[in-house]
């Protein structure tokens, strides 16, 4: 589904990812793990089309992607939950969720039929469906932007830091839900910070550290490394 070939991203003088290679099969939820400044996000970004390549390439389905403009990358089937869990705030639940399908604006009945399974997906949501959205919980706008996400109904989920800032009930609440939409087929590439929940979900986990791939395996496989640790905190292997 994705494949990732030397990806380098830049910020000026700083090479936040230094050529990093991942794939994501279709079906499968992989995990992309590592400490504050890895550059997690600045690889989901870049695949995103939200940041450009400074090196490597993003190819979708076999189609090179790479530094595509995002919407071009939206309607090719990425869709992306970023990190600032940013809702349209002044409008409702239900207008949030428009917007996201806006790409498919012509299949109004596939739209409702989205619409009905993200909100029996999110029973809180379907309570809150008249509600602006700036007015929901951390945990509800989270709930919320990933709904929004599936409106389009992407060949892929990008979802970076989920659990990031929320009460530990409701991550498990977030985390069930993931599992959920990665057992109804979604390909989902993850990136958490918080170890024990990826690995809880993903299939296969890659670690970054340093702006490389510093590690790799299948989530059983990266659960028993005995050097998780060193890499997670950024000790040389
Ligand atoms: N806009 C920017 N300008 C300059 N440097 C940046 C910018 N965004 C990120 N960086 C740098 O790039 C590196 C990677 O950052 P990135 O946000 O991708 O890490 P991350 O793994 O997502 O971290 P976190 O877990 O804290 O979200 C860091 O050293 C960071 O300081
Ligand atoms: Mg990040």
């Amino acid at each position: 589904m994705l494949e990732v070939v030397d990806l380098e991203v830049r910020y000026g003088a700083i090479r936040a990812l230094r050529g990093i290679s991942l794939t994501v099969k279709k079906g499968e939820l992989v995990a992309l793990i590592g400490a504050n400044g890895a550059g997690k996000s600045s690889a989901m970004m870049c695949i995103a089309g939200a940041l450009k390549a400074a090196g490597g390439s993003v190819r979708l389905v076999g189609e090179d992607i790479t530094s595509g403009k995002p919407e071009s990358i939206v309607r090719r089937g990425i869709a992306t939950v970023p990190e600032t869990r940013d809702v349209f705030p002044d409008l409702t639940v239900d207008e949030n969720l428009t917007l996201g399908g806006y790409t498919r604006r012509g299949d109004a009945a596939g739209l409702a039929e989205d619409r009905a399974k993200m909100f029996a997906l999110f029973p809180r949501l379907a309570e809150r469906c008249g509600q602006p959205a700036g007015t929901l919980s951390g945990g509800e706008q989270q709930m919320l932007v990933i709904a929004r996400a599936m409106m389009s109904r992407p060949k892929m989920l990008l979802l970076d830091e989920p659990s990031l800032g929320l009460a530990p009930v409701i991550v498990d609440q977030i985390f069930a839900m993931i599992a959920q939409l990665k057992a109804a087929g979604t390909t989902i590439l993850l990136v958490e910070q918080n170890v024990a929940k990826a690995l809880s979900v993903a299939d296969r986990v890659y670690v970054m550290r340093l702006g490389r791939i510093a590690a790799s395996g299948t989530a059983a496989e990266i659960s028993a490394a005995t050097d998780l640790s060193a890499l997670y905190l950024g000790a040389e292997p």
